[in-house]
C-alpha cells in the first residue's frame, strides 16, 4: 500500500465469542497488510479495548437512549437465541446506521465495511446511504452456509420444519446431510429463524465478497457448490487464527498458568478436554450424566463448565456433594479457558466439543480426534463432516447419551487404535498447513481480497 494512504477498515461483528474472535482475527490479518482498524461494538457484551490496542473501538450505544439497555432486561435473559438475536437486531439497527455514518464522516479513507453475515441485511441499507461497499464475514463453514441458503428449497420439500419421523432420512439435496442434521434451532419464534437466516443469505449475497474462516482443501465441494450458485466474489483465506499464529504473542493469565501445570503433569495424549463454546446450554441431568461418563471413563479431563452453562444453577452446584473432592487431581472444571493453547497442548487426546465452526477449526489445525455433540443450527452439519466426511471424530448424540454411553465413547476414542481417526487428525492438519504457506489458497486467496478490498473506490456504492 502507498505510503501516506493508509486505508481504513470499518467491523461491525456480532457480540458473542464465536463471532466477535473470527473478526479480532480477522482484524489482525489486515492490520498486518497495512490497513487501519475501527470497531464498531454493541454496547451490550462490549469488549476490553486495552486487550486489543492495535484497533480503534467504538461504542454504538442502544436505542433506548437514557434509559436501560433492552438487552440486558429480565425478559431478554429468558428469550430463547433466535428471539434474542431478533431484539438485538431491533435494538442496534438505527444506531448503527448513525455511528457508520459518523465514523465515515471523519475523513480518513474508508475503504469497506466488513460485517458479520448475521448483521449482513441490517447494515445493507446504512453502508449504500454513507457510500461505503460492504464484504461479509461468514464465520461458519461453507457446508452449513449452503444449507441455510437451502431453506428455502428444503422448506418447499417438507424436510422442515424437521419431522422426527423423519430424522434418519438423507437429504438427497445435500449429501452427507440427513434431516436430523440441518441447521436449525429449538424456539417459541420459528418463523423468526427463517427470516434471520433468508435475511444473512440475502445480505451476503448482495455484498461486495464474502470472507470466509475455512480452507479450500477442506471444503473444497461446498465452496464449488456454493460458487455454482451465486455471483459474489468468495475468499475463504481460514483458518484466521493460523496467519502467523495471528500475529501477535499470546498473553496468559494466572488461571491460564494453573491450567497449563495441570495438563504438564499429564501423560501424552490422554485428557480429554470438553467444551461446549460460549452460547449453548443444557439441562442438569445432562450435566449430571456428562459428569458421572467423565468420572467413570477414568480418564483425565479438562472440562469448562462456563456460568450459564447448566440451566437453572449457577456453576457447580448440581454435582452431589463431595464429588469435586473425590476427583481430586484427575479431572478439573474451569469457567474459560485459553482453548487454542489447551488445544495445542500435546496432553490433550480428544476434545468433547459441540461442533461450533471455530472449536472445529481448532481443533483440526491442532490434530485433536473430536467426540461430536452437536447442540444447535450450523453445529449439526459440522458434525456430520467432522464424523462421516473427514473421518476426524465420532458423535456421541446429545438426545441419548447417558452416562454408560459417555463412558463406552470416551474410553474408545482414547485407546483404540487403527480406526484410522488419529491419523486422518494428522494429515488434515498437515493439508491446513499447506493452504496457509506462501503459495498455498488462502494465502493466494488473502492476497487477492486484499487487492479486491483495495480496488474500491469509497464512493462507488455498490450496485
Ligand atoms: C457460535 C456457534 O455456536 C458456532 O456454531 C458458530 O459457527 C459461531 O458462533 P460458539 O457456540 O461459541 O459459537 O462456538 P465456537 O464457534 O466453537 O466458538 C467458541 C470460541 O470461544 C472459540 O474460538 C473458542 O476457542 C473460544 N473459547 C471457548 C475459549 O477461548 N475458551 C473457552 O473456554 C471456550
Amino acid at each position: 500500500m502507498d505510503e501516506g494512504k493508509v486505508r481504513k477498515i470499518i467491523m461491525f461483528p456480532l457480540p458473542f465469542p464465536g463471532h466477535f474472535n473470527p473478526m479480532i482475527q480477522l482484524a489482525r490479518i489486515f492490520h498486518h497488510r497495512g490497513f487501519s482498524v475501527t470497531i464498531l461494538h454493541t454496547s451490550f457484551n462490549s469488549p476490553n479495548p486495552s486487550h486489543y490496542p492495535l484497533f480503534t473501538f467504538r461504542t454504538i450505544p442502544h436505542n433506548n437512549e437514557g434509559g436501560e439497555d433492552p438487552l440486558t432486561q429480565p425478559e431478554a435473559s429468558s428469550m430463547d437465541l433466535v428471539a434474542f438475536i431478533r431484539l438485538l437486531r431491533q435494538t442496534y439497527v438505527e444506531t448503527f446506521r448513525q455511528s457508520l455514518a459518523e465514523e465515515v464522516g471523519r475523513g480518513e479513507t474508508v475503504c469497506c465495511l466488513v460485517s458479520d453475515a448475521v448483521w449482513a441485511r441490517n447494515t445493507e441499507a446504512a453502508a449504500e446511504k454513507v457510500g461505503v461497499r460492504r464484504v461479509v464475514l461468514i464465520t461458519s463453514g461453507a457446508a452449513s452456509f449452503c444449507a441455510f441458503a437451502a431453506f428455502p428449497l428444503l422448506r418447499d420439500k417438507h424436510y422442515l420444519p424437521i419431522q422426527d419421523s423423519r430424522l434418519d432420512e438423507l437429504v438427497t439435496e445435500l449429501p452427507p446431510l440427513k434431516v436430523k442434521d440441518l441447521p436449525v434451532m429449538e424456539t417459541n419464534e420459528p418463523e423468526e429463524l427463517y427470516r434471520v437466516v433468508n435475511d444473512m443469505v440475502k445480505g451476503a449475497e448482495s455484498s461486495s465478497g464474502l470472507i470466509w474462516n475455512t480452507f479450500e482443501d477442506l471444503e473444497r465441494l461446498s465452496l464449488m457448490d456454493f460458487r455454482s450458485k451465486f455471483q459474489v466474489p468468495i475468499f475463504p483465506i481460514g483458518p484466521f487464527h493460523k496467519h502467523s499464529e495471528n500475529l501477535l504473542p499470546m498473553t496468559k493469565n494466572k488461571e491460564d498458568h494453573v491450567i497449563t501445570d495441570w495438563l504438564n503433569k499429564q501423560d501424552p495424549k490422554s485428557v480429554v478436554y470438553v467444551s461446549f463454546g460460549s452460547l449453548a446450554n443444557i439441562e442438569e441431568k445432562e450435566f449430571l450424566e456428562i459428569a458421572w461418563g467423565l468420572r467413570n471413563s477414568e480418564r483425565p479431563f479438562l472440562w469448562v463448565v462456563r456460568p450459564g452453562l447448566v440451566r437453572g444453577t449457577e456453576w457447580l452446584e448440581a454435582l452431589p456433594s463431595g464429588f469435586v473432592e473425590n476427583i481430586g487431581q484427575k479431572g478439573k472444571f474451569v469457567k474459560w479457558v485459553n482453548q487454542l493453547e489447551v488445544l495445542a497442548h500435546s496432553a490433550v487426546g480428544a476434545f468433547w466439543m459441540h461442533c461450533g465452526w471455530n472449536s472445529t477449526l481448532e481443533s483440526i489445525c491442532e490434530g485433536v480426534p473430536m467426540i461430536c455433540t452437536p447442540c444447535f443450527t450450523d453445529q449439526f452439519v459440522n458434525a456430520r463432516y467432522i464424523v462421516d466426511v473427514w473421518r476426524i471424530g465420532i458423535e456421541l448424540e446429545r438426545a441419548t447419551m447417558d452416562r454408560k454411553e459417555i463412558e463406552k465413547v470416551l474410553r474408545s476414542v482414547m485407546i483404540k487404535e487403527g480406526d484410522g481417526i488419529r491419523e486422518m487428525c494428522l494429515k488434515l492438519k498437515e493439508r491446513a498447513n499447506v493452504c496457509l504457506s506462501i503459495d498455498g489458497s488462502s494465502s493466494i486467496y488473502l492476497d487477492t481480497l486484499v487487492n479486491h478490498v483495495l480496488s474500491f473506490d469509497p464512493y462507488d456504492v455498490a450496485s
